[in-house]
């Protein structure tokens, strides 16, 4: 009997471990690309993190000690081991953003949201955190939901039309 089917508890359903199988598989096993593989998994976990029953599956498959892939979990901003949410909104807090004054932003999403950073929508739908520099500082102030990036967001009717792709 393999760990796969062993092991079916809490988060950790049979099909999520099938799912963390094949990512696993998809990078050779490589204790190397750790990080890829656990930002990966987090993609296919309900509320995108790391349960403590997903890593500790991931180390037993890899032969990593569970430390070690605590160690990633925690080092590694886009890495949660808290549940998010459904949307993960990623607010850029690096100097181009700062300096372009993403204020507008930032309260106009705590406002329709009523969120804070590193906090979830009660019903777990949005989560808003702050990331470094992704690359649109052409378009700051910008967004990034689920990895799709929104630009020019100045006024409260831009920010809610990005939003309201999101339901
Ligand atoms: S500084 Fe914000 S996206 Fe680059």
């Amino acid at each position: 009997m393999n760990s796969t089917e062993t092991k079916s508890f809490g988060v950790l359903t049979r099909d999520l471990a099938l799912k963390i199988d094949s990512i696993i598989e998809k990078h050779q096993s490589n204790s190397t690309k750790l990080i890829g593989i656990l930002l990966d998994i987090q993609d296919v976990v309900p509320r995108q993190y790391i349960p403590r029953e997903v890593a500790a599956y991931v180390s037993e498959k890899m032969n990593i000690p569970l430390s070690k892939t605590y160690d990633v979990i925690s080092f590694y901003a886009a890495l949660s081991d808290v549940p998010r949410a459904d949307y993960i909104i990623q607010l850029c807090d690096s100097v181009v953003c700062k300096v372009t004054d993403n204020t507008v932003l930032l309260n106009t999403i705590t406002n329709l949201l009523g969120i804070n950073e590193r906090e979830a929508t009660a019903d777990g739908k949005y989560w808003l955190e702050y990331t470094p520099c992704f690359g649109a500082c052409d378009i700051s102030p910008a967004i990034r939901i689920n990895g799709k990036v929104y630009g020019n967001l100045t006024t409260e009717d831009s920010i809610k039309a990005a939003l309201s792709q999101y339901k």
